[in-house]
């Protein structure tokens, strides 16, 4: 069935030719009210984890796996989430990114092809390429553009759960992206 229940769709924002990428999960009530990602709690945990990095929100560019809001703000289903999967493709080869974070296991899963678990994911780097490049919209720059993938908790399990040893592995993790881009991030 159709999702009917959302009012926007929330399809990222950002620096076009961004060297970081980052990808969420899926639109929350403010994304779906304001048709922009990561504007509510979690999005202003993300605006400082972007800072420390060495870095400004308007020089990133800010995705998600699902391009409107779930019903009910569910977790994404695997079959929600390969059905924005040539939309959030086409915006990784159209935006080149370096780098790109993913933020959270629906974001770990569609990006990697993987079912591991975020605790045996996170701070390993990885790399993304274009699992179907002949679909894409530019299909040559599809099978030849590869990313670095530095999967970490998302900022809402965070929040939920702000304990030091989180704040620790997150931290640790972002640094790595940007050390790996040349930032300067917060000690
Ligand atoms: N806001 C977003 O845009 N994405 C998330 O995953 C969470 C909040």
């Amino acid at each position: 069935t159709f999702n009917t229940t959302f009012n926007t769709i929330v399809f990222g924002e950002g620096n076009p030719s961004a060297r970081l990428m980052f990808i969420g999960e899926a639109p929350g009530a403010t994304e779906d009210q304001t048709g922009r990602p990561f504007v509510g709690d979690a999005g202003a945990l993300l605006d400082k984890m972007i800072l420390a990095m060495g870095t400004r929100r308007e020089d990133v560019y800010i995705a998600n796996v699902l391009k409107t809001r779930p019903p009910g703000n569910a977790t994404p289903t695997p079959e929600q989430a390969e059905l924005c999967a040539p939309y959030l493709y086409d915006q990784i080869i159209a935006v080149r990114p370096t780098v790109i974070v993913a933020l959270g296991m629906p974001a770990a899963r569609q990006i990697l092809q993987t079912e591991s678990t975020m605790a045996s994911l996170r701070g390993i780097w990885a790399t993304w390429r274009h699992p179907a490049p002949q679909t894409s919209y530019a299909p040559t720059v599809a099978a030849e553009f590869v990313a670095d993938v530095m999967p970490t908790y998302h900022p809402a399990f965070l929040l939920k759960s702000y304990t030091p040893e989180n704040r620790a592995k997150v931290w640790a993790d972002l640094k790595k992206a940007a050390e790996r881009l040349g930032l300067k991030p917060r000690a």
